[in-house]
């Protein structure tokens, strides 16, 4: 992957150094503006970006650049459209989408979804000082959000261990045209590898935790990709920044283009077969409503 260059600083890695008030322009995207990056203080009072801020604005924008066409799909619609940000935290990725992709589409909302109380009374109060009326917070866990939707995009960056599952259920539930995650750190598979027996013939695989972490990271995106095209969608999968922005960098795009793909569900269904250890709740979940 290359790296960009930062004007005046060579040696710099680039993202790791701050950047001050009058260097941030090139580090916007159309449309961005400081107020908002303001109001979720990634900006200081002086308005220079500090170095952990810029990594976390490459990421969502980049994330928001590699969503955009699958985006445009659904605002393009004449129904309008709903945005789910899923474990939304402090706002950021919903806030974004809504600044620079919802918002201007004249129609259309995108909905917080977040389990932490005092975060969504702070994501409502930006929302609203920004005026972006179009956007609503809603506390709760993803899994227990109901609500039917249509012409809907189910977004997810970095939500918390199997949260990320539960945003693919409910895009999976509502059948949303789009299901585009960044996943967080997981625990839930290697658990179930974690008891298994290593002297197994793909037991090296987990022996040892550190592997058996990336094993059961590995697959668990693996299976999350094979599920959304086994329930129609078209996927990509891609590295969201380079890894020394972050270490949880795998993003997952699917687009629904048809009703169902029976090939990847074969797939899916030959995988699982070859670990009848794991053990992941999306997959339950998922077997219940089809
Ligand atoms: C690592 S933060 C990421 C926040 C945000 N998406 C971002 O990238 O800045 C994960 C967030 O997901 C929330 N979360 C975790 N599990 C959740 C669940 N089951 N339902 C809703 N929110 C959840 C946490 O409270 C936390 O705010």
């Amino acid at each position: 992957m290359t790296s960009k260059k930062i004007a005046g600083s060579p040696a710099d890695p680039p993202a790791r150094r701050a950047l001050s008030a009058r260097e941030l322009s090139g580090e916007l995207q159309h449309g961005q503006s400081r107020d908002l990056l303001h109001a979720l203080h990634l900006l200081t009072p002086a308005g220079d970006l500090n170095a952990d801020a810029r990594r976390k604005l490459k990421q969502i924008n980049h994330f928001i650049g590699l969503l955009r066409p699958a985006l445009f799909d659904v605002l393009d619609q004449s129904e309008p459209a709903t945005v789910v940000d899923a474990g939304t935290g402090n706002g950021y990725l919903g806030l974004l989408v809504y600044e620079l992709l919802v918002g201007p589409a004249a129609a259309g909302t995108v909905i917080g979804l977040e389990v932490n109380a005092e975060l969504v009374a702070k994501a409502r109060k930006r929302a609203q000082r920004l005026g972006f009326d179009r956007m609503e917070f809603v506390q709760g866990a993803v899994a227990e959000f109901t609500r039917p939707l249509t012409n809907l995009a189910v977004v997810a960056l970095h939500a918390c261990d199997t949260a990320t599952d539960d945003a693919i259920a409910l895009g999976l539930r509502q059948q949303a045209k789009v299901i585009a995650v960044v996943p967080c750190c997981q625990a839930e598979v290697a658990r179930s590898f974690n008891a298994a027996r290593s002297n197994e013939p793909l037991g090296p695989l987990w022996r040892h935790p550190i592997q058996r972490r990336e094993f059961a990271s590995h697959i668990t995106n693996v299976i999350r990709a094979l599920l959304l095209e086994s329930h129609g969608y078209q996927v990509t999968v891609t590295e969201l920044v380079g890894w020394e922005h972050s270490l949880k960098n795998e993003l997952i795009v699917g687009r629904k283009v048809q009703r169902a793909n029976a090939q990847a569900r074969s797939q899916l269904h030959a995988l699982i077969q070859q670990f009848p250890q794991l053990r992941m709740g999306l997959l339950d979940a998922v077997r219940q409503t089809t």
